[in-house]
This record gives structure tokens, sequence and C-alpha cells, in this order.
């Protein structure tokens, strides 16, 4: 944890990340976006936790006339996690959203990705609505005001 504090750096991601942040998206979902995905989506925000190497991501889009922004995925290595490393993920997303005056970040999640709804929770995202699926996973649209 030490380590990782004194070197951790939240940067753009690079080209030479994709098979590090392919990795994580392995470990981290039963349904992994693979490397063409990664390469189609639009990445207009695409931030890595470089550590002594890369242990997280987070990938976002401006929408809504650049009125608010959404969060498309975050993830961290398991090995890595509950060390703070999304919570500095999304606080340099903030910090760059607050740059281009945009107020407001959502983001979708599904009722079964526990983890991911206390950590939205913890950071101050707020559930506004749950759309209800015939699954029973609902979706919860969470979102965050800043600024
Ligand atoms: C959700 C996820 C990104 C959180 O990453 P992380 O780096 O471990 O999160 P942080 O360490 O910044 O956690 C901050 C707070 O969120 C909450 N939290 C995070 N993970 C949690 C868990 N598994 N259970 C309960 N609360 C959790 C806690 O309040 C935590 O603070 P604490 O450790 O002081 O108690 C990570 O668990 C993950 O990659 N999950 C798989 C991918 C995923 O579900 N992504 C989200 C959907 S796109």
């Amino acid at each position: 944890m030490e380590n990782i504090r004194q070197a951790m750096i939240v940067r753009t991601a690079k080209q030479e990340d994709f098979a590090k942040v392919i990795e994580i998206e392995k470990l981290s979902f039963s349904t992994p976006w693979d490397y063409s995905f990664f390469e189609k989506i639009s990445k207009d925000i695409f931030l890595v936790f470089d550590g002594q190497e890369v242990c997280g991501y987070l990938i976002a889009g401006c929408c809504h006339r650049n009125v608010s922004a959404t969060i498309l995925k975050i993830a961290v290595h398991p090995e890595h996690r509950r060390k703070g490393i999304a919570t500095n993920l999304v606080h340099k997303l903030v910090e760059i959203l607050k740059d281009r005056k945009i107020s407001e970040i959502d983001v979708i999640v599904i009722d079964a990705c526990k983890p991911a709804i206390s950590f939205y929770k913890k950071a101050g995202f707020k559930t506004v609505s749950t759309i209800p699926q015939a699954s029973n996973n609902d979706l919860h649209e969470m979102k965050l005001t800043i600024g």
C-alpha cells in the first residue's frame, strides 16, 4: 500500500497500456470487452492508475451538450482493490470535468454489482432512478453533482 501511494499516478492511457487494461477487464467482468472493442469505443476520457504498473482504469465520455459525463467503465485489479485506486481515478475525472465546466457525472450499475454500488455511494453518487429488469437484476442510475 505504501509503495503504491509513493509511486502512484493517474494519467491518460496510452496504447501500450491496453494489454494490462484488458487483463484487468478479464479479471473483473464476466463478459469483458475485447481489444477491438477497446479500440473502437469513444475514449474521450481514458485514465489509468499507474502504480509500479497499471492496476486500474476508468473510461468516461461527455455528453448532453457538455453538461454531463458518463462513466462507461471502471475496474481495479483484484489484487489491488480497497486501496483507494478507484477513488483516485474518480477524483482525477472530477478535476478534468471541472476544467471543462461539466457539472454532473452519471453511471448505470447493475444490482448484482454490490461492490460498485457501495463504491459509488462512498464517492458521493446518489441513485436517481432504478430500471427494473426481467432478470430481477435491476439497473441503478447514479449521479454525482460536481463543482
Ligand atoms: C468497484 C471497484 C472499481 C472499486 O475499486 P477499489 O479501488 O477497490 O475502490 P476504493 O478502494 O477506492 O474504495 C472506496 C470505497 O468504496 C467502497 N467499496 C469499494 N469496494 C467495496 C466492496 N467490495 N464492498 C463494499 N464496499 C466497497 C468502500 O466504502 C471503500 O472505502 P473503504 O475501503 O475505506 O471501506 C472494484 O471493486 C472493481 O474493479 N470491481 C469490478 C469491476 C466493477 O464492478 N466495476 C464497476 C462497474 S463498471
